[in-house]
């Protein structure tokens, strides 16, 4: 299908957060911290409030009031402690974006600085076991004698990797305005990845009823899991517009983005592998080492993967936290599976060289029949058939295994393969359907954060109906639409589409209107491993005088259940490609260790692929069957993409040249110096 949406989009008239016309709005503008650790000994505003349009600053002098669900980085001003540079400790607000960033501006901040510490180390004494990583793992799994293993083992592989503090950079940068009604109630036109859960963490926020919060995101521009949860700007438009008892507009600019919408935790992960004459695993030890903030503990589930993928006698997961004075890390596309299998995968390739063993039959061979750390069924797994139809489109055939061997010119050019992998779950959702004038209406709490959402509803609501989908039409994007989880988890569509199925089920029986709520129905699933598999691989040249990658090619195969839409499908697979190209290759926020916080704060330093930077990516789909999943048998397919994509270069990079880089991003300074 085309996008239902795409013709609003080009013409200009979709609307995002910051573009709703108001009658009468005002700005805020944040003042953020310039310590990493301390606490704020004064704040004077007198200045800014005698400034042109200023109408109000908030800060910790007096502090607004909040619920006692308020927490983390939203319970904003309420401590004189600060957490890390760049955190908000006070706002203006006034009549426009200049006067208000003017006088924040003019707002005198005096701090009693601490000695801060924002450096990730594995050897860090303050790290710990973290309960559970998210979004609920154990943090270690134990099976079998992983020392036994390595002794045993024929070849062993024992590498750390590193990769470094990533940011998401949606298009549309954070926004939120807000608006009181005569009767208290709040509306905020915000862009969230979910509508429901956003209404709920700002109703918890400010202390209301969730009936006294209205949560509006009908479009929004990226997320990639920074705008899966509330952000500041949020609660500080429904803060500010409280107090200045007007509308309050404001946007985060791409700087104040690196700093309060969330980032992906750097990670340094030991991977220590044997494997047996054969090839055959022995043990698989995976540890990792992650950061989070004095205010919240976030874990990221970085090894979680490693129970998923190979069969092994002996193996051991483990992550290990550590909290420093920095901003809470956060969701970024596939948390957890993203960088892990990074690691994972890399560590295979250095395997498959160690051994002498062609790294997708090292993979076969090591195929489990069930999940390996659970011993539960998979619903389906087609790893292999993906490993086996990408080599054959991608020539693998071809190869010389022997690294460093082909050269043209001052290029030279390598292949590598990594496998993928993402869970495949579905969660709770509501959804009416309305028969209207032979027309029908879906209403789902739904997002679309660019992903095509409302196409894909309409589809599976058409094909529910057994009508054309040109007579369907949806609404989402709305917390007073019925309730729904947040597109996230790669587990929109298939929570969403249950409910739209069902409610048009009900609506076939029922005449002329249809209800769902799915909650009995998700919680009666069969406990099966759920997942979608894939193989990305990767050709590279690489210039021996200037260090330069560039990626030829990139071929990435996927099984991920019954595919709902092939346009929107091959948008998320390549996109999610893509930026596992620039994790590969380029994406790297530096940590500030002397002042905290954080530098390359913006688009001209954080640098992402470009279109040149794209030459040929393309990815396919089998078909797969899979009766355990959900009525439309789909599986997510918003994150899979970046997943192994950085591996599968990072080997191809191994093998162009020889030598192994094993800090992400890949840099020129970085392969020179492994090459001379
Ligand atoms: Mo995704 S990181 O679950 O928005």
């Amino acid at each position: 299908m085309n996008r239902v949406e795409g013709r609003v989009k080009v013409a200009g008239l979709a609307t995002y957060a910051a573009e709703y016309p108001v009658e009468g709005v005002t700005y805020a503008y944040p003042v953020q911290s310039r310590i990493a650790k301390g606490r704020i000994r004064r704040i004077d505003a007198r200045d800014a409030l005698a400034m042109p349009g200023v109408l109000a600053v908030l800060s910790s002098e007096d502090p607004p009031r909040l619920g006692p669900g308020a927490e983390g980085e939203l319970a904003l001003f309420q401590s004189r402690e600060v957490a890390y540079r760049g955190q908000f400790v006070a706002a203006a607000v006034a009549d426009t974006y200049e006067n208000a960033r003017a006088a924040a501006d003019a707002i005198v901040v005096e701090y009693e600085q601490d000695l801060h510490d924002v450096a990730l180390r594995a050897d860090h004494p303050n790290l710990y076991r973290p309960e559970k990583v998210n979004p609920g793992f154990p943090s270690d799994t134990v099976k079998g004698d992983v020392e036994a293993g390595l002794n045993a083992a024929e070849t062993v592989v024992d590498v750390t990797y590193t990769t470094p503090v990533l940011h998401n950079n949606p298009m549309e940068p954070h926004a939120a305005l807000a608006l009181w009604d005569d009767e208290g109630r709040l509306l905020v036109y915000d862009t969230t990845q979910g509508t429901s859960s956003s209404r709920d963490l700002i109703a918890q926020t400010l202390g209301l009823s969730g009936e006294q919060v209205r949560v509006v995101s009908r479009h929004v521009g990226g997320g990639f899991g920074s705008k899966g949860t509330s952000r500041p700007q949020a609660v500080l438009a429904a803060l500010a517009a409280r107090a200045v008892g007007r509308p309050v507009k404001i946007v985060l600019t791409r700087q104040q983005m690196f700093d309060v919408t969330g980032y992906r935790t750097p990670t340094i992960q030991r991977l220590r592998l044997g494997a047996d004459a054969d090839g055959r695993l022995t043990a698989l030890e995976h540890v990792a080492y992650e950061q989070s903030s004095t205010l919240v503990e976030f874990a990221e589930q970085t090894a979680t993967p490693t129970r998923v993928m190979y069969a092994t006698p002996a193996l051991r997961t483990a992550h290990r936290l550590v909290r420093l004075d920095v901003a809470t890390p956060s969701w970024m596309r596939a948390p957890g599976e993203c960088p892990g299998m990074y690691a994972l995968e890399s560590a295979m390739d250095e395997l498959a060289c160690a051994a002498g063993i062609d790294p997708i039959e090292l993979r076969v061979l090591n195929e489990p029949e069930t999940e390996p750390d659970s011993g539960l069924p998979f619903s389906s797994r087609n790893l292999v058939a993906c490993l086996r139809e990408g080599a054959r489109r991608f020539g693998w055939d071809r190869r010389d295994p022997e690294p460093g061997r082909h050269r043209e010119g001052e290029w030279l050019i390598g292949t590598g393969v990594a496998s993928s992998t993402y869970p495949a779950k579905r969660r709770p959702s509501k959804a009416v359907v309305t028969m209207r004038e032979g027309d029908f209406l879906v209403q789902v709490a739904a997002a679309d954060i660019g992903t095509g959402a409302r196409t894909a509803l309409a589809g599976i609501a058409a094909g529910a109906l057994g009508v054309a989908p040109d007579r369907v039409h949806v609404e989402l994007g709305d917390s007073d639409l019925p309730d729904a989880p947040l597109a996230g988890g790669s587990m929109g569509t298939a929570s969403w589409g249950s409910a739209v199925v069902r409610a048009c089920e009900h609506l076939k029986v029922n005449g002329s209107v249809g209800r769902a709520d799915t909650t009995e129905e998700v919680a009666r699933d069969a406990e099966l491993a759920r997942h979608a598999f894939g193989a990305q691989f990767a050709e590279v040249r690489v210039n021996s005088v200037t260090g330069e990658v560039r990626v030829s090619r990139l071929l990435g195969v996927f099984a991920a259940g019954r595919i709902l839409d092939a346009a929107l499908a091959r948008s998320q697979f390549i996109g999610g490609m893509t930026m596992g190209m620039g994790m590969a290759l380029m994406e790297e926020t530096y940590t500030d260790e002397e002042f905290g916080g954080f530098l390359r704060r913006d688009l001209a330093q954080y640098h992402v692929p470009a279109c040149a930077d794209a030459e040929r990516i393309e990815a396919v789909w089998l078909e797969e069957e899979d009766g355990d999943l959900n009525p439309m048998g789909s599986k997510g397919i918003g994150e899979i993409g970046i997943v192994g994509t950085a591996a599968a270069i990072g080997n191809a990079v191994h093998h162009a040249i020889g030598h192994r880089v094993r800090d992400l991003p890949i840099t020129p300074p970085k392969i020179l110096r492994t090459m001379f």
